[in-house]
């Protein structure tokens, strides 16, 4: 008499996990995160300070990317420092870190770093991204109209986000 073959264990679910969203804490007051381009020549390049000169705020490589806490202003949890946007008669302003968080015209829509429409710079959210003179950064300009500093690579009609909202 023949015995049927043992039956084969066709079903081997191993068990696994969908990994749920973590959610924002309810009523978090700022929002952390690093700041990132994302179009071509600043694409994935990070907020830092220029190693050389750390007031001045340059897109750069992941590696060195800081960490920001995001609210009206913008400070650095590596140095503490906070972003400021400098007074200036041309259309494109410069930015610069330092102790004191001077520029509180910060904010987020969505994942997008703007000012608000509430401040003296209006609602803006672009940004010139001009080589810096280190060839690893890029330095960034608040950018209001259509001036760009002379004698630099400018790329126009840049803007700065966060990499997720998390
Ligand atoms: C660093 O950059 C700031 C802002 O552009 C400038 O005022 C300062 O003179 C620079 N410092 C040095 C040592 O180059």
């Amino acid at each position: 008499m023949h015995l049927p073959p043992p039956l084969l264990p066709l079903l081997l679910l191993a068990p696994f996990a969908l990994a749920a969203p973590t959610p924002a804490p309810a009523g978090a007051l700022a929002t952390v995160g690093k700041i990132r381009g994302v179009s071509t020549p600043i694409y994935h390049l990070y907020l830092q300070a220029n190693a050389k000169n750390t007031s001045i705020p340059v897109l750069g490589p992941e590696a060195s990317a800081e960490d920001f806490t995001i609210g009206a202003t913008i400070q650095s949890k590596q140095t503490a420092r906070f972003l400021n946007i400098v007074a200036a008669s041309t259309s494109y302003k410069p930015l610069v870190f330092e102790a004191a968080g001077t520029t509180t015209a910060w904010g987020l829509e969505g994942d997008t770093i703007i000012t608000t429409t509430g401040s003296s710079f209006g609602r803006q959210l672009n940004f010139l991204a001009c080589k810096s003179a280190d060839s690893t950064y890029y330095d960034l300009y608040l950018q209001t109209g259509s001036d760009t500093p002379s004698g630099k690579t400018c790329s126009n009609y840049q803007t700065i986000h966060l990499p997720c909202l998390c």
